[in-house]
């Protein structure tokens, strides 16, 4: 169980800031907009918030109750429920964690790189053209190094002190940036262009069953399921919280952050005349189209793409901290490491692994489809099967603190069937397009 100085969050507050911190990130801004920019616009929107719902949600709730029940990291709570076979699985879910936050940390630096420019010179006429620059290479590592120390420094804070507190004052500036640029991207001329793209459904794209993959995958990497980041955030909770509402409030922020994005993304790109880049759009759209329509609106163009960068970085920091937590309360409880050292050797292991991608937006690309569509999809199919078939009685757990909650049945029925079905059906098809993807790679 439980060891007496396990740390605990200060507040309800400070749980939930840093759980939607987690979920809130580079996957609300950069990856929604040019999925949906990529799939036609609300045809993905509509599968990515169904998907949301009927999959994300019972599987945040599912991780939360496996983390705040075991009060242990993922190795470990996956063995206290489920006897050492299962640790195979929480061992697969801080591979993830390497994995994942190894490129996430390179994107996240471009986007302090870009802060940085538009502060101190803004885009020029070959806005565009910055992003070969800075993608790649020595600079791109050199940011690279820079976020993961900050990363670093602030999960070797603590609980309390390093992960709430970033939390508990960044978030709340996110919000506010985000919702004020989706205000100010109403008064663009040329605007309604963008929202039409935007918000109407490009049928000839509804129930093809790529566009479901990419909403899949969307929602586990956008809510930061499926290897174990939710789990150990709950494990510093206590035996009082409500986790149905928890998990409510953390699905609800982060799909009007996603949805508010698209909102300032879209408009922006079509009142500058920039969506013939829209159609074409990869890894870098955002990271190229922006800086553009920010060159092209002058001196409002350097407040307003500061605003934005500004909060693409705290999203990518506060999921970033989510990500290197996992690895190092692992290291922690099964090593026995003082938090100081689990962060600073694990962090700089990641940050060497991150050195391919930051050398090929290409491998980038890659490991991104590896991480999404086998660890995070293959994480939550056997987390679902694993609460749903194999742990002793997880509603009495969930209901620890949340009486009368009337669908705890319902959701360990989603979990038993609806969604390793769903998940199996997905993995079909994202396994050999990962497949495809990898041998591309070498091919190339
Ligand atoms: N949810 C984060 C985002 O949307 O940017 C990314 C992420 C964080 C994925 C933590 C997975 C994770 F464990």
């Amino acid at each position: 169980m439980a060891s007496a100085a396990r740390e605990q969050w200060s507040s309800r507050t400070g749980f939930v800031l840093a759980a939607v911190g987690s979920a809130v990130g580079l996957g609300n801004m950069w990856r929604f907009s040019y999925l949906a920019a990529e799939n036609g616009g609300a045809a993905f929107v509509i599968f990515y918030v169904g998907v949301t719902l009927v999959v994300g949600l019972p599987v945040l709730l599912a991780e939360l109750v496996v983390g705040r029940g075991a009060q242990q990291s993922p190795i470990r709570a996956l063995q206290h429920f489920g006897g050492p076979r299962w640790k195979l699985l929480g061992g697969v879910f801080v591979a993830a964690g390497f994995l994942i936050l190894s490129y996430y940390g390179v994107i996240a630096g471009w986007t302090v790189r870009y802060g940085l420019i538009v502060l101190t010179e803004g885009f020029g006429a070959h806005a565009a053209d910055r992003f070969g620059e800075i993608a790649t290479g020595w600079d791109a590592f050199g940011f690279h190094v820079l976020f993961m120390a900050v990363t670093i420094g602030i999960v070797a804070g603590g609980v309390k002190r390093g992960i709430e507190r970033t939390a508990m004052l960044l978030m709340p500036a996110l919000f506010v940036i985000v919702a004020g640029l989706a205000v100010y991207a109403t008064t663009l001329h040329g605007a309604s262009a963008g929202y039409a793209y935007y918000l109407s459904a490009d049928v000839s794209k509804l129930l093809h069953w790529s566009v479901l993959k990419d909403a899949a995958g969307q929602a586990f990497f956008s809510l930061s399921l499926g290897m174990g980041a939710m789990l150990t955030f709950a494990s510093y909770l206590g035996r009082d919280q409500h986790l149905p509402n928890e998990s409510l409030i953390i699905v609800g922020a982060d799909v009007a952050i996603a949805f508010l994005a698209g909102l300032v993304v879209f408009p922006l790109i079509f009142a500058l005349g920039l969506e013939a880049r829209v159609e074409a759009s990869t890894v870098g759209a955002l990271f190229i189209t922006l800086p553009q329509a920010f060159a092209e609106m002058g001196g409002v163009g350097r407040v307003v793409g500061f605003a934005f960068f500004a909060a693409l970085v705290v999203g990518a920091l506060t999921s970033a901290i989510s990500l290197l937590e996992v690895v190092v309360a692992s290291a922690i409880d099964g090593l026995g490491w003082s938090r100081r050292r689990a962060a600073l050797v694990s962090g700089t292991a990641i940050t060497l692994l991150g050195t391919p991608s930051a050398w090929s937006t290409d491998v980038l690309g890659v490991v991104d489809q590896i991480a999404n569509n086998l660890f995070l999809l293959g994480g939550g199919l056997a987390l679902s099967v694993f609460v749903g078939w194999f742990m002793r009685d997880p509603v009495a757990e969930a209901r620890a603190g949340a009486h009368g909650v009337p669908w705890f049945f319902l959701w360990r029925w989603l979990l038993r069937f609806a969604v390793p079905i769903f998940l199996i059906f997905v993995l079909w098809f994202a396994v050999p397009e990962t497949w495809h993807a990898i041998r591309g790679l070498f091919a190339s």
